[in-house]
């Protein structure tokens, strides 16, 4: 089949060069030097490895653009582009919209429009179809359909192959035609009865790990006003073999799904006349985490930031990957700053962030461990200050969360 892929980001390009063991791909984007790159058979991200894109790009079967009008004869149309929120925290469709946008303009003939980016339900219904319908010079009869993805950047163990996919479509062709799609490179289908389902289970599952994570952090504090070890009362309540899911403490939350998915359900809950209440106090736990980290960090230090040396360590959000969105790290060097730190952080496997290098690990007053990466070993960052805070429970001897 002839697929176009809209946005080759963490979603796009893993789809495309799945898709493209079986499929002629056509990965279309806005950013052009990711697409020169993409064409030289560099992958920008992880998960997606330069051989296999090398290998799809050599077979002849994935072909990088900015160019729209190669959009025109594809049989199958997926949209994997952010969905961000905006600066009141609400849901912000503007990528959807320029996807639509690109795909009214420039598709010629009936296609399977597939939305695979995050969104509340009613999305593919209610926006994406007449969104298209409007854009379109000519009527065409599209169908459409959701499969929203469940990627997990870095995670070696589940990947597009073995993880189960639901999907639903606006029709019963639309869903026949989209597992038809999907049965070629994923093992495992589960159709849901509505596009709607599937939509609203996709921010559930992200939803239920925010909310996790928020009680969580809140018992860390319990726990440290009670002089009780948070991490191993976690592992001895994990002992128990049902009824009960471990999440770990941390700085708080990032990445695209997490810290914004569940405001999508929030707000199409208060739409509905619902006060999403557990996902908003989950949010403001979450967010508030780094003031808390920090808050310790001053009372241990004298009481006072003022002028010390303060090195992060690990920006990214989670190990092992260069991804710094929504990284609750820029809240906690916010935090100190305001308190009047001086403030570097260091993290090799980012780089360089928000116009600024990673820094050398060490001559530090204090070091707080926001992210820690494998390749960064806990000896150097217990001699990178003499006051070490770690939130992550991997840096044994430091302040513990
Ligand atoms: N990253 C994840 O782990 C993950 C997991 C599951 C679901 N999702 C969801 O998938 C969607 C995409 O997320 P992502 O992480 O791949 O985003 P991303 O930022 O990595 O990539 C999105 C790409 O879309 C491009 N883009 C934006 N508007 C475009 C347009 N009109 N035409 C063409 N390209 C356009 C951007 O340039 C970018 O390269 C989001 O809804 C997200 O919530 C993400």
């Amino acid at each position: 089949m002839r697929i176009t892929v809209i946005g080759q980001g963490y979603v796009g390009l893993t789809i495309s060069v799945f898709a493209s063991k079986h499929h002629e791909v056509v990965g279309f984007d806005l950013n052009a030097k990711v697409i020169t790159e993409l064409n030289k058979g560099i992958s920008h991200i992880e998960g997606v490895a330069s051989n296999d894109l090398k290998e799809a790009i050599s077979g002849g079967n994935y072909k990088a653009t900015i160019d729209a009008s190669k959009i025109a004869g594809s049989e199958i149309v997926v949209i994997a582009v952010p969905t961000p929120l905006d600066t009141k925290r609400k849901p912000d469709l503007t990528f959807i919209d320029s996807a639509c946008k690109v795909i009214g303009e420039n598709l010629i003939g009936p296609a399977l429009i597939i939305n695979e980016s995050t969104s509340y339900p009613g999305t593919i219904r209610n926006f994406i179809k007449p969104e298209i319908e409007k854009y379109s010079k000519q009527k065409f009869d599209h169908e459409y359909a959701i499969s929203p993805e469940r990627v997990d950047p870095g995670r070696a163990d589940y990947n597009q192959k073995n993880t189960p996919r639901l999907y639903a479509g606006l029709t019963p062709e639309a869903t026949k035609r989209t597992r038809e799609f999907y049965s070629t490179f994923c093992d495992n289908l589960v159709e849901v009865s509505s596009p709607e389902v599937a939509e609203a289970a996709k921010l559930f599952e992200n939803t239920f790990r925010q909310v996790n994570i928020a009680l969580v952090n809140e018992l860390a504090q319990i726990s440290h006003a009670l002089g009780i070890d948070v991490r191993e009362t976690l592992d001895a309540a994990g002992t128990k073999p049902y009824g009960f899911m471990k999440f770990s403490p941390s700085a708080g939350v990032g990445g695209h799904c997490i810290p914004v998915d569940p405001s999508y359900l929030a707000d199409v809950a208060e739409k509905a006349g619902v006060q999403a209440t557990f996902i908003q106090r989950a949010n403001k736990v979450n967010l508030d985490m780094p003031k808390y980290i920090v808050g310790r960090v001053e009372k241990d230090n004298g009481g006072s930031l003022k002028g010390k040396k303060v090195l992060v360590v690990g920006v990214a959000y989670k190990p092992n990957v260069a991804d710094t969105r929504e990284t609750p790290a820029e809240l906690l060097i916010n935090a100190l700053e305001k308190l009047g730190a001086v403030v570097t952080w260091n993290d090799p496997v980012v780089g360089s962030w928000q116009g600024k290098n990673s820094a050398a690990l060490g001559g530090a007053d204090i070091a707080v461990v926001v992210t820690k990466h494998d390749v960064v070993p806990v000896a150097e960052i217990l001699k990178s200050a003499p006051y070490v805070f770690d939130t992550t429970g991997k840096v044994k001897g430091a302040v513990q969360l």
